[in-house]
């Protein structure tokens, strides 16, 4: 009983903190997923080009397109160099025009702190502290040529860069705390070393040479069941060592080498991340440039937040939510699961902007309860209503009460295919499910004239037995019972058995039930989550019962009854 009491007690306190809070992660079923001002959210976002933000006018200018474009959130820089000019002068006057216009165009901020590292440089470090070099001194090559990357063992260059933080943050959380506008912080832009592995300075030497720290041992050693594979992989190449330095620990690689300087980077990053969460409660990431492309460590940025390093950044950055890919490179359903752990939700602040982002938003959402997905430089991208992502954001706003409902259920799939991946198979609850690309069907012109095929892709969920929602655009579902043995004669494109009919595949007819559609219904999603209906589409629009499809230069939300028959 005083138990019970106990926990009541700490669930109304937790309760009250979390409402206290406009932004936080919260544990839905098997999902991390955002909460802002108490209602479940997904950012539907898009990342401003690197100087857009530098500019009163284009602030003006571009803030009413992105809202045309059906963004829910826009990221936007915060510039070191010109919030703090002149060493202890502070201006903030383009972070409250980001935060005034994102209001008066309804959207949220997420702020990047772009700082003491962008892209590995410290190219947004202000000339005061670039020029003092003495005093805020830059990391070094192997050869011992200095780079424009700001050293992480420097406690100058940490003191410089959290106060400007700390005191930009402070602005912030007097002017928004009432609105919560700012729903996120990222922390700096794609850390990481780079020529080299790490860093080589005489500070970064004595560490190397050093014991491996006893917070990080000892972290590997209580989380040994859970860590990544690359770490176990890593880890047990010297037998599991709880002590020695880096190289006793890990050998004698540039892979170590990026261990060490992840490390470091995460420590730093750690002492920015308590004082913002001190000053403004929301959630905080960090982003990676991708170890693609057949890159070693100090070719792609070295030791950023990426997936293999990911326990060294658990370990030395807990106040730190979760680690963000940005992906420019081919392969995106590969490199976004590489972020979805069961330690770390998928937001995607950048990527590559595209006549598929619009599929690939539906994908994340449905495949890997993303919480964001944001195309870089979205201005660019057009405000026409037929634009893709526009298409696309706008349907995923409807979906959104729904797919926050569903997030951590289990119960909903991504698709996203194109001319080389066309099909995916889903088994379901007795119901075998082949969703493919559109042009997979023989009636549009461009599946088979030589044309690109566009990508092809949504999200499925189940919402009761025989009972589903398919959004998307550019695919086609065939529902059958998983047991159904195979008897099937080749089909013209009309659907007719074709002359002189051949079995295409006859496994022999042994009974059982059948799945039927009982119905598709284009719908629109109330908040309530329940449905408007549009129109029914029957007749040629589901292939006379066969299947159900979304063309590929439309997105659409359809309601789908199947049934059973004998
Ligand atoms: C990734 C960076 O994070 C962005 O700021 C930008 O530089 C893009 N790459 C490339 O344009």
């Amino acid at each position: 009983m005083k138990y019970t009491l106990l926990s009541l007690l700490l669930l109304l306190v937790l309760t009250l903190n979390a409402e206290n809070k406009h932004s936080f992660l919260r544990q839905h079923g098997t999902s991390t997923s955002l909460v802002v001002n108490n209602k479940p959210f997904i950012v539907l976002g898009g990342e401003l080009g690197n100087s857009s933000a530098s500019c009163i006018d284009d602030i003006e200018r571009i803030f009413p397109k992105l809202q045309r474009m059906g963004l829910n959130t826009v990221l936007v820089p915060a510039y070191w160099d010109l919030t703090e000019p002149r060493e202890d002068e502070f201006d903030f006057t383009l972070t409250d025009k980001v935060i005034n216009q994102a209001r008066e165009n309804n959207l949220k901020v997420i702020f990047l702190w772009f700082g003491a590292w962008k892209n590995s440089m410290s190219c947004y470090a202000p000339q005061w502290f670039k020029e003092d070099y003495k005093k805020y001194p830059r990391s070094y090559t192997k050869a011992g040529k200095p780079l424009e990357i700001a050293s992480a063992f420097s406690e100058n260059v940490f003191l410089a860069d959290n106060k400007a933080f700390t005191k930009w943050l402070s602005h912030i959380a007097e002017t928004d705390k009432e609105y919560g506008t700012v729903i996120m912080i990222q922390i700096e832009n794609e850390i990481g070393m780079l020529e080299d592995a790490r860093d080589y300075s005489k500070d970064a030497e004595r560490l190397f040479k050093s014991q491996v720290p006893q917070t990080l041992t000892s972290y590997l050693v209580k989380n040994r069941k859970t860590l990544h594979p690359d770490m176990i992989k890593k880890w047990g190449v010297n037998g599991f060592k709880s002590n020695g330095t880096w190289v006793e620990v890990f050998g004698d690689d540039i892979y170590t080498e990026e261990i060490f300087m992840a490390y470091y980077y995460a420590s730093y990053i750690e002492r920015m991340a308590r004082s913002a969460r001190n000053i403004y409660d929301v959630p905080l990431f960090v982003n990676a440039a991708m170890n693609s492309r057949g890159r070693k460590p100090g070719e792609y940025p070295s030791a950023g937040p990426l997936a293999h390093l990911i326990d060294v950044w658990h370990c030395a950055s807990p106040t730190i939510d979760f680690l963000a890919p940005d992906l420019y490179d081919k392969g995106f359903s590969e490199w976004v699961a590489k972020y979805h752990l069961n330690n770390n939700p998928l937001f995607i602040p950048e990527n590559r902007l595209g006549n598929n982002n619009g599929v690939q938003a539906f994908y994340v959402f449905g495949e890997h309860d993303a919480i964001g997905f944001c195309p870089f430089s979205i201005e660019d991208g057009s405000d026409l209503p037929s634009y893709p992502l526009t298409q696309s954001y706008n349907k995923l706003n409807e979906l959104m009460p729904l797919i926050t409902k569903y997030q951590g259920t289990n119960t909903m799939n991504g698709l996203l295919f194109d001319s080389e991946n066309k099909e995916r198979v889903l088994l379901r609850d007795g119901l075998k499910i082949t969703a493919r690309h559109f042009f997979t069907l023989p009636w549009d012109p461009r599946s088979t004239n030589g044309s690109v095929w566009p990508e092809g892709g949504g999200m499925i969920f189940k919402l009761n037995k025989n009972e589903y929602i398919v959004a998307g655009s550019g695919i086609v579902l065939v529902f059958e019972n998983e047991n159904e043995n195979k008897v099937q004669k080749s089909l013209g494109e009309d659907g007719f058995v074709e002359a002189g009919g051949k079995d295409i595949i006859n496994e022999g007819w042994k009974g059982g039930s059948r799945i039927g559609i009982a119905s598709v219904d284009e719908v629109m999603v109330n908040k309530d989550c329940s449905f408007k209906y549009i129109r029914r589409l029957n007749g040629d629009q589901d292939h006379q019962g066969r299947h159900v499809r979304i063309g590929v230069d439309e997105f659409k939300i359809l309601h789908v009854r199947l049934y059973e028959y004998k």
